[in-house]
């Protein structure tokens, strides 16, 4: 079997099975389940107007404690900071650094016009209130919050600066532009986290985005919890 259809196989089944599934193969969710009860809520997630659920936010954490010593985390679409405060849990470990991309509630005109229709625009986080939020939780000089679009910073991105974790959770419309965009900075092996890729659980165009995303190149370790579908880019 060719890469590309083992892939199209993954994502077949992840997309196709209901029902709980047992401990092996790709999809974990017992593990995942146990994961989210220990350590997937730790902040108040109706507080944060957060949009993950507790056994997502748990292996984001699992996931960024696994990067390189010093890693690099780039978040699209960080929004109160809860998926944020999850990553920095995991990255702490690795003395890590993230790069969390939102316009917040800055000129809600052009939000309008480059922003898919899902997220209210009323009552959005600030930077400000967000910035804090992340000191509160211990997090003070391992963040930099970027007020803008993922496809600008992607432009002006230093290209000294390699990425072990792109996660990816912005304009529903735009994930795999936004791979593209970031793919150039990976470091080799660097893992990739779409949200909202699945079709119970999420988008149908985020759907259809990580099905070309997947389908390029080599991935290990692809895994599917609730509606993120991840793997680590080997080629
Ligand atoms: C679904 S929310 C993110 C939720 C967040 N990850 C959490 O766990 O609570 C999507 C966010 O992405 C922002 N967004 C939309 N387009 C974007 C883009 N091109 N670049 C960065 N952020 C974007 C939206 O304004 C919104 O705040």
């Amino acid at each position: 079997m060719s890469a590309t259809e083992s892939t199209n196989a993954f994502l077949e089944k992840a997309w196709s099975e209901k029902g709980p599934k047992l401990i092996s193969g790709f999809s974990r969710p017992v593990y995942h389940n146990v994961m989210g009860l220990l350590r997937g809520r730790k902040y108040d997630k109706r507080a944060y107007g957060g949009m993950i659920r507790h056994t997502e936010a748990a292996m984001l954490t699992q996931w960024a404690s696994q990067v390189p010593q010093g890693g690099v985390v780039v978040e699209i679409g960080c929004y109160g900071g809860l998926s944020t405060s999850y990553l920095l849990r995991g990255l702490r470990k690795k003395g890590g650094h993230i790069h969390a991309i939102d316009p917040f509630n800055s000129d809600l005109g052009k939000q309008e016009e480059l922003t898919d229709n899902l997220v209210p625009l009323e009552n959005k986080p600030t930077k400000a209130l967000v910035a804090e939020r992340l000191r509160r939780n211990g997090f003070e000089g391992m963040f930099e919050l970027i007020e803008g679009y993922s496809q600008e910073a992607a432009a002006r991105w230093d290209p000294s600066v390699k990425i072990d974790f792109l996660w990816i959770d912005g304009n529903h419309e735009q994930a795999y532009r936004d791979f593209k965009d970031f793919e150039p900075h990976l470091n080799p092996g660097a893992r990739v986290a779409v949200h909202d890729a699945h079709p119970r659980y999420g988008y149908q165009a985020v759907v259809d985005d990580v099905k070309k995303i997947f389908a390029e190149g080599a991935w290990a370790d692809l895994e599917h919890v609730k509606s993120i579908i991840t793997g680590r880019k080997v080629g």
